[in-house]
This record gives C-alpha cells, sequence and structure tokens, in this order.
C-alpha cells in the first residue's frame, strides 16, 4: 500500500502528528483489557529468568536502548549493558548465563544490529527484538519479536518508531519490575493509567509547534548548537542533536548536562544555543545550575520544561517552551516530541530535504 503525505509537506511532519494515535493503539494492544496489568507470558518472556539486559542498536534505536537503561535499572533493579551494534559485534564481548539480549531497530535490515544478534544467538543468549517490520530479518530470527506499531515511517530521520520503541521498551522495564517484585500491583496499575493518558499530553506537546517554528528561524543561523540533559533526559539530548544534525546540517551535540564543566562549556558563547532538557524531576535543581553556568558566559539557553519550571528558572533564559506536567517514567517519549520538532522546523527554514537528507539512508543494510 502507498503512503500518502495527506497534507503534510514532509512525510517527517505527518509522521510526528500521528505519534498520539499509533503511540495510543500500541498501548491499547499491549496492556490487559482492564489497564491494569502488562503481560508478555504469551511470547514467552519471564523476567525472573535474567540476572541482567545486554540492548544492541544502531542510530535512533540506540538512543532508545540507552533510556530504556535508566527504566530497566531504576524500576526492574535489573543491570543494564548498552552497545552500539557496529562495537559490539567486533567486540566479541563475554556474555553470562541468564542474559536478555534485546535488539532494537525500526527496519529490522540494519546489517550490523543482525550480525550482533547472530553473535549473541551463537552464546545461546535469549533474544528479544523490538522492531517495527515484524517480517523482517531481526523478527525472524529472534526468540521474541515485539511489534512497536507505528506503521510504515517513510521519512529518513526517525520519529514515530523511536517514540514507539520507548512505548515498548517502557511497557518491557514496568513488566520485569512487577515480575521480580520491585513494584506492586497499585503501582504497575498506575504507570499504566499514565501511560494510557500519554497520548493526550502527546498532542499538547504537538501544540508547541508553532513556538518552535519561531524560535527555529533563529537556531537555524546557528553554526553549533549543544543539547543538555539529565538522568534518562541524557539520551533525549542526543536523540535531538542527531535529529538536528541529520536533518538540517548544523552540527549538534548532546551532553549529560553533568559534563557540562568537561568539556563543551568552553564552546559557549553568544553564538551557541543551548537546549536544555529539563522535566521538574529529582535532579531539576541541578540542571537549572548548569543552566545558569552557560548564562553566566552569555550562553543563549532555550529552556524545554513546564510551566512551574520556567518560573523556577527564572527570566534570564533566552527562550522556553513549556510542555505539560508529566511522570518521570514518561518524560523522555514526551520530550522527544519538541525535540524533533526543533529539528524538522530548523531544518525547513534552512531549506534541506527534510525526508530525504543528502548521505544518509532509511536502512543500512550494508556495512
Ligand atoms: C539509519 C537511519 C536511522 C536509524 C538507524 C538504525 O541510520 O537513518 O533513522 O535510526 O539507521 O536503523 P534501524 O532500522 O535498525 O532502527
Amino acid at each position: 500500500s502507498r503512503v500518502e503525505k495527506s497534507g503534510y509537506k514532509h512525510f517527517m511532519a505527518k509522521e510526528i502528528a500521528e505519534q498520539p494515535t499509533v503511540l495510543g493503539e500500541a498501548v491499547d494492544h499491549y496492556i490487559s483489557k482492564d489497564g491494569k496489568g502488562v503481560s508478555f507470558a504469551a511470547e514467552g518472556l519471564d523476567f525472573t529468568q535474567f540476572d541482567r539486559i545486554t540492548m544492541v542498536a544502531c542510530g535512533t534505536a540506540f538512543y532508545a536502548c540507552l533510556t530504556a537503561k535508566y527504566w530497566f535499572e531504576q524500576l526492574a533493579r535489573l543491570p543494564v549493558e548498552v552497545d552500539i551494534a557496529s562495537e559490539f559485534r567486533y567486540r566479541e564481548p563475554p556474555v553470562a548465563p541468564r542474559t536478555l539480549a534485546i535488539f532494537v531497530s525500526q527496519s529490522g535490515e540494519t546489517a550490523d544490529t543482525l550480525a550482533a544478534l547472530r553473535y549473541m544467538e551463537g552464546k545461546a543468549a535469549k533474544i528479544l527484538s523490538v522492531v517495527n517490520v515484524p517480517e523482517s530479518s531481526i523478527a525472524r530470527e529472534s526468540d521474541v519479536a515485539l511489534p512497536i506499531l507505528a506503521g510504515i515511517e517513510v521519512g529518513v530521520a526517525s520519529t514515530k518508531a523511536f517514540t514507539c520503541q520507548l512505548n515498548v521498551l517502557a511497557l518491557l522495564a514496568l513488566n520485569a519490575a512487577h515480575a521480580r517484585g520491585e513494584i506492586s500491583d497499585a503501582a504497575l496499575g498506575d504507570h499504566l493509567a499514565a501511560l494510557r493518558n500519554l497520548p493526550g499530553l502527546m498532542n499538547h506537546a504537538l501544540g508547541a509547534s508553532d513556538t518552535i517554528e519561531a524560535l527555529s528561524r533563529e537556531l537555524a543561523k546557528a553554526q553549533d548548537i549543544l543539547f543538555l540533559g539529565r538522568g534518562a533526559m541524557y539520551p533525549i539530548a542526543l536523540e535531538g542533536a542527531l535529529k538536528l544534525k541529520e536533518i538540517s546540517y548544523i552540527h549538534a551535540e548532546g551532553y549529560a548536562s553533568g559534563e557540562l564543566k568537561h568539556g563543551p562549556i568552553a564552546l559557549i558563547d553568544e553564538n551557541v544555543p543551548v537546549i536544555v532538557m529539563a522535566p521538574r524531576d529529582a535532579l531539576f535543581d541541578k540542571t537549572v545550575s548548569n543552566m545558569q553556568e552557560v548564562m553566566a558566559r552569555g550562553g543563549k539557553v532555550l529552556l524545554i520544561t513546564d510551566a512551574e519550571g520556567a518560573k523556577q528558572a527564572g527570566d534570564d533564559v533566552w527562550r522556553s517552551v513549556i510542555l505539560p506536567e508529566i511522570p518521570d517514567l514518561l518524560a523522555p517519549i514526551l520530550y522527544a516530541i519538541p525535540a524533533q520538532l526543533l529539528a524538522y522546523h530548523t531544518a525547513v527554514a534552512k531549506g534541506t530535504d527534510v525526508d530525504q537528507p543528502r548521505n544518509l539512508a532509511k536502512s543500512v543494510t550494508v556495512e
């Protein structure tokens, strides 16, 4: 079936806008009818059988894995190692017994990820893949393949596949936490209720598109842009920088906020916008103090936070994007949306080929 742009200027814009719908459908698909439970028993997944997780992917899917590491470790107390497929496969790491190997891939055809999967198969690890294409090589060669249900993604820069990967990984982490006795029935129910509520909040975030379009016209003049985030927002900073460089060709880097002092602060002046992804979580105050270090050196801060966060951050920030309040677990999924919109509108302002950026392929099936 041919996929159409249905009135949007680019597939990327359409795919960004589709996220509340496809993610909401995927949530309904995976959680029980009463909305209170999530189980992968029918697929043969029992998290009490594992002592550790190894996650492997490339590109945007790698950043989904980095985000999920925070969830599996914090909620389920399962140690997680995350690696880039092209590094993992040639490093040939030792594999401990009771390891679950998780491979995340939109296409299910990325050559390095497939090779890493085959390596882990040879080590007798249980192989779980999180894919968008259920008939793909990676899905077929897995013990368990979970579809993310994003629908066909055409834009080379991944958007809805990323948030739908995060959705399935969050459900897995919640299931793992519950199965391992780390969270109660009631806590699981609360998390799942929040997840069912997420599409509404994502719609709210999409409402920031006009604000972001206006400030993106200014970002389009920059040569370098930094993204900062802490905790599970650190991978979202990395993803924001990747998205921006892929389609606008502006040099961008994501950093853990706490690393600011260890290098990137040397770059700060009035020409380097610093985009701070800061939901009001336990680390918010630390991020605000990193932000003040940037502003004290003349840096222009674009703060992405909620209304109360913006109030606490004061008047010195260059621009703010206000998102609804969100439970900590789901903040990375919600904050991915302004990161995508920033990349999109900046690229449109620069007049680049948003859906087909130079030199990039949707799926890298050769080394
Ligand atoms: C390419 C695409 C990215 C994608 C990466 C991994 O670089 O341009 O959008 O994140 O491959 O692809 P996969 O299909 O394995 O998720």
